[in-house]
């Protein structure tokens, strides 16, 4: 199973939420199960490292971010399995690209995985915001990825190898 996760810059929500599912896939034995990236939809801080803010946030809870940035493109809907996007901005550029219904069928909302979020629940750019912007990432893709795991590990648990 393969996992790209998608936000507007690829420094900070999208990094935020590989690195937590990396954390969470480990904490329930799925780690060599599932490959996890991320992306963005805009090219400008291609070879970066998150943003400061978003790796000492990430420190905080036990998790090194070093990812650099990368643009998402067409040829992702062939490396991954499913798609999942920070807000309605991504999902629709991502879907923009997207060549047929099946590779459509690929991309959701992060949040849609998390049971206690409303419909086309989006994380929030922390950006141009403070500190606690930041928090409140990690806090949501905590949350998200929970769910996802929890959706994902009957289909992942003794299922052989990590396709
Ligand atoms: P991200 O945050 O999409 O969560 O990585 C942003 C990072 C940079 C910019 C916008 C959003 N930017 O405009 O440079």
């Amino acid at each position: 199973m393969r996992i790209c996760f998608v936000c507007l810059g690829n420094i900070c929500r999208s990094p935020t939420a590989e690195g937590v599912m990396r954390l969470t896939l480990e904490r329930a034995g799925l780690a060599g199960r599932v490959t996890v990236d991320s992306a963005g939809t805009g090219g400008w801080h291609v070879g970066e490292l998150p943003d400061p803010r978003t790796r000492a946030a990430a420190r905080a809870r036990g998790i090194e971010l070093a990812h650099r940035a990368r643009q998402f493109q067409r040829v992702d809907f062939e490396r991954f399995d499913l798609i999942l996007t920070m807000d309605a901005a991504n999902q629709r550029a991502v879907l923009g690209l997207a060549p047929d219904a099946a590779a459509r069928a690929r991309v959701r909302m992060l949040r849609s995985y998390d049971p206690d979020a409303p419909d086309g629940a989006e994380v929030p750019d922390p950006y141009y915001g403070g500190d606690d912007g930041f928090e409140r990432v990690l806090d949501i893709c905590e949350a998200a990825c929970a769910g996802l795991v929890a959706v994902l590990h009957p289909r992942l648990a003794g299922a052989g190898s990590g396709s």
